[in-house]
């Protein structure tokens, strides 16, 4: 099996026989909600949302069961009917044998072109798919049949794509009955479905969604017949596979404008006969999609249905996302900064797919939880960051009053629903999430002021922390929170920030660290809610708080902010006796104090509080729980090796070392103690021998996220029911394993921070074993096999990590900064790596030069250039941000930057 290879600096690949791997899937969306995903079959789906699937709903296991495939055939005038997709139980029972036909997939960002040539039939097809980046709610594919031997042939085509037109909820709950819903009609170009009602979770309704499959030749002839009731088309006895109309070359003889109600539809949709010359080819284009009327379906026939506008329009769509991957790469291994494009591309497709709506993927219902919707902007921010402020400062509407936050998120930005279905449950790592992408946006524009604008509260019923119900509400109060006079109440986002992070500090269980509640980040985490406790994201609270006191006192040392008003519930976390650190009970009942007052509304009342005060206190709070965790977490087992405990089990157990059932350790630990600084140098030292002795296997792309525990372990998640080196127990988890990297690289272990992503890239870009195309999966399974490809925060991570620490270009308070940790063995023959990205709304190739080959450690940054004339800076290598805004906005600018 060969790998596939890069044709392009853009990402654009090749994979000779792409569908003798199994599991394979493509995404093809556009921004207005349609979302497929595609094999190298055409196998896939097809929707826009949980209750609007044009294309049956597939999971990871119906890529190779199902046939109801797009499918287009040729019916070849004294041979036989040939699938242009490979979807024929001939073709299917060929695939291992001497008669495979030789296919190709050519495939870049949201297009793919597979190419198959049949030597039986002397033909040879070449199927491009995309969808359009327009308002349009449309997939199209360009067929285009070459005759390959030196004979005429006379053949005959035929569109064969099922019409699943409902909710995915149907794929079991009633998909005869609602099959009885579907009216069908013939147009001019296609079939079309409207089916008279919705039948799903939401009750009956009427239907108001058109579903369609149009086409036309590539000059934009009509087809002469159709086929549009399944059991027709496929014939007693027959499949889609072995469809008798199409197989027995029978006459379709339901014209435009024919009806029929209450069958499974699909758009069959025949061409008149043609004879194609040897070594020519004739086009059709195929639009399937979804409309608000059939004139829509009419319209999209006039405009896209042939070729030249097929070809335009693809064109402008490849256009269109290359604009928005604007950050570039370039080192010594091509690949990686190919590879690279598409984890770039990564956060965009999450942002459409949410965390459902690819074959993997076949939970949720769209939309994203609430760290993803963090944690992708993170990448937003290094690649689209006009509407970043405005996105931030809408998120934070959706913390409650106690310090966890709405989990539904609705559809429009900065829409939190309220949960109506009694489900208490706190993942215990949310508030940490918000205050990271705040830091990273204020560092990037310095735009400090933002921690000074107001934003509301978030109100359910939920309160005291998922501990208890506020009786006294209903949704009809609004879903915010209120004053005792009934006005919305406002604080500030730094208030938000501090509501998070104190009640976290606050809210411990028996051995004084924050209690895992529901679950931290590891969702698999979630059999602990009474007596667990989360010390790996204790960690990660305490090192930001003491970042959120190194922006205040940025706050007032260079704003001269001399005080912070808060609501006036706050001092009871703010005020009191260091000495109840120590003691749990004190501390619960302090929590309890603050979130009875505030359990239904607030006062209103604000009280200010001294810069000075305000940092001693959360300063002294960071540092209890460094010391804290210092003292009693840090580990060493009998063969010698030392990390941080990381969890306490429901039965209050401290997790990690050694037991009768083996060495017990987690990645996740290690993480946010190296990242927030808990760990000691020395530590993260230690950190990294067991890591690499317990964690590291390199057959399966790096750091594993946690060791066999051999058990079932019931008191802590429902991760141990699944099988070992699986998802959350014990895979190699892209997103920890990168924020493993992220946190090596902050603390200037570059080497094996480098290792951590290297290990992941090389076993991805193996495809002989990861089976996937170019990017990052969520996790690496067992065999090797990369799982849940692209929608995963691991992208956002990596982006990050990369531009931030790998190259260190990085904003300081608004400033650019270098502080490049790049190894000797990545700079390119020329001794140098550069990076393409926009900072301060600029394009800016930012290169590196190494001319004297030292390794990272030994060089420093002695010399910076902009676009050609040298830059002097003091101390810090840094470009002052008033000088970048100063530069025409509308060219890209080159800086150099010299190392010694
Ligand atoms: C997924 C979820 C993420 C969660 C993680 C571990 O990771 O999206 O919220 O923290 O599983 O349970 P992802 O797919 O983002 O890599």
């Amino acid at each position: 099996m060969s790998n596939y290879k890069f044709i392009n600096d853009k990402g654009t690949f090749k994979l000779k026989s792409p569908e003798n791997n199994s599991y394979m899937y493509f995404p093809l969306a556009n921004e207005v909600g349609v979302m497929s995903s595609i094999t190298p079959t055409l196998n896939g789906d097809c929707k826009m949302d949980q209750n609007t699937f044009l294309l049956a709903p597939v999971s990871g296991e119906d890529l190779h069961n199902n046939k109801s495939s797009r499918n287009f055939w040729v019916y070849v005038d004294g041979i036989g009917a040939w699938s242009a997709t490979g979807v024929s139980a001939i073709q299917q029972a060929e695939v291992f044998s001497e008669d495979k036909e030789e296919t190709e997939l050519e495939a870049g960002v949201m297009w793919h072109k597979i190419t198959r040539k049949s030597k039986k039939f002397g033909i040879k097809s070449e199927i491009t798919s995309f969808v359009p980046a327009t308002d349009e709610k449309i997939e199209l594919m360009k067929v285009t049949i070459t005759n390959i031997s030196n004979k005429p042939k006379k053949i005959t085509p035929t569109v064969a794509i099922p019409l699943y037109c409902r909710s995915a909820d149907n794929l079991r709950d009633h998909r005869h009955v609602t099959s009885l819903l579907n009216r069908i009609e013939t147009t001019e170009y296609g079939v079309i479905v409207n089916p008279t009602l919705t039948f799903d979770e939401r009750g009956h309704k009427r239907n108001t969604v058109v579903y369609g499959v149009v086409a036309s030749t590539g000059n934009g002839e009509k087809p002469i017949g159709f086929c549009p009731i399944v059991e027709e088309y496929i014939g007693e006895g027959g499949s889609f596979e072995i469809p008798k109309s199409v197989l027995l070359n029978e006459k379709f003889e339901i014209q435009k404008g024919a009806q029929r109600e209450g069958y499974e539809a699909i758009g069959a949709i025949r061409f008149e006969d043609t004879v194609i010359e040897a070594n020519a080819a004739n086009t059709y284009i195929v639009a399937i999609g979804f409309g608000a009327s059939k004139g829509d379906f009419d319209n999209a026939a006039i405009n896209e249905l042939n070729e030249t506008a097929f070809d335009k329009c693809l064109e402008e769509t490849t256009a269109y996302w290359e604009r928005k991957i604007n950050i570039s790469y370039k080192t010594k291994d091509k690949q990686f900064d190919n590879w690279m494009h598409w984890v770039n591309f990564q956060p965009i497709l999450r942002r459409i797919y949410g965390c459902s709506f690819l074959p993997h993927h076949d939970y949720g219902k769209g939309g994203r939880g609430w760290r993803d919707l963090w944690q992708d902007c993170l990448a937003l921010l290094a690649m689209d960051p006009s509407n970043v402020r405005k996105m931030l400062l809408d998120n934070f509407g959706g913390v409650r009053i106690d310090g966890t936050n709405a989990t539904i998120i609705g559809k429009k930005q900065g829409e939190f629903i309220a949960d109506r279905n009694n489900i208490v449950r706190v993942w215990m790592d949310h508030g940490a999430w918000p205050f990271l992408t705040t830091k990273l946006y204020i560092e990037q524009t310095g735009d400090i002021d933002f921690l000074l604008e107001k934003q509301s509260y978030f109100k359910d019923l939920q309160v005291g922390r998922g501990t208890q119900k506020d009786n006294l509400w209903d949704l009809s109060q609004g879903n915010k929170v209120r004053t005792q006079n009934s006005e919305e109440y406002k604080g500030t986002i730094l208030e938000h920030l501090l509501v998070q992070h104190l009640t976290a500090f606050y809210d411990v269980g028996e051995h004084n660290n924050l209690r895992l509640h529901g679950a931290d980040w590891n969702d698999g985490l979630d059999m602990a809610d009474e007596k667990g406790e989360s010390v790996a994201f204790s960690s990660l609270y305490g090192g930001n708080l003491q970042d959120i006191a190194e922006l205040l006192r940025y706050l007032k040392d260079v704003k001269k902010v001399k005080n912070i008003e808060l609501a006036e519930e706050l001092q009871v976390l703010l005020t009191d006796n260091v000495k109840v650190y120590d003691i749990v009970e004190e501390k619960q009942n302090i929590l309890k104090s603050y979130c009875d007052k505030c359990k239904h509304d607030v006062k209103g009342k604000i009280s200010s509080i001294s810069c000075d005060e305000l940092i001693a206190d959360i300063e002294g709070k960071a540092k209890w729980i460094k010391e804290h965790i210092q003292k009693n977490e840090w580990i060493t087992n009998k063969e010698g090796y030392s990390w941080y405990n990381g969890y306490y089990d429901n039965n209050a157990r401290r997790v990690e070392g050694d037991t009768e059932l083996g060495t017990r350790m987690m990645l996740t630990g290690q993480v946010f103690t190296i990242m927030s600084k808990t760990a000691a140098e020395t530590q993260v030292e230690s950190i990294i021998k067991s890591a690499d002795n317990y964690l590291y296997d390199k057959a399966v792309g790096g750091y594993r996220l946690n060791t066999n525990f051999n058990e079932v372990k019931s008191d802590l998640g429902r991760m141990f029911g699944f099988a070992y080196g699986h998802k959350e127990n014990g895979a190699v988890f892209s997103h920890m394993a990168i924020m493993y990297a992220n946190a090596l690289y902050q603390r200037g272990f570059a080497k094996e921070g480098f290792k951590a992503i290297d290990t992941i890239y090389s076993h991805c870009n193996n495809f002989e074993v990861s089976r996937i195309y170019p990017g990052i999966p969520e996790y690496i399974n067992e065999k090797g096999r990369g799982m849940y490809h692209y929608l995963t925060g691991s992208a956002s991570w990596l982006i990050l990590t990369v531009v931030s620490e790998m190259f260190g270009v990085k904003g300081q308070m608004g400033n650019l900064v270098f502080v490049p940790k790049i190894l000797l063995q990545q700079f390119d023959e020329e001794n140098k790596v550069a990076i393409e990205i926009n900072f301060a709304e600029r394009m800016l190739n930012i290169v590196y030069i190494n001319e004297s080959k030292k390794e990272y450690g030994d060089y420093s940054v002695k010399e910076i250039y902009i676009n050609g004339e040298e830059y002097k800076f003091n101390g810090q290598p840094a470009i002052n941000r008033n000088l970048i805004t100063s530069l025409d906005e509308n060219i890209r600018h080159t800086i150099e930057i010299v190392l010694k």
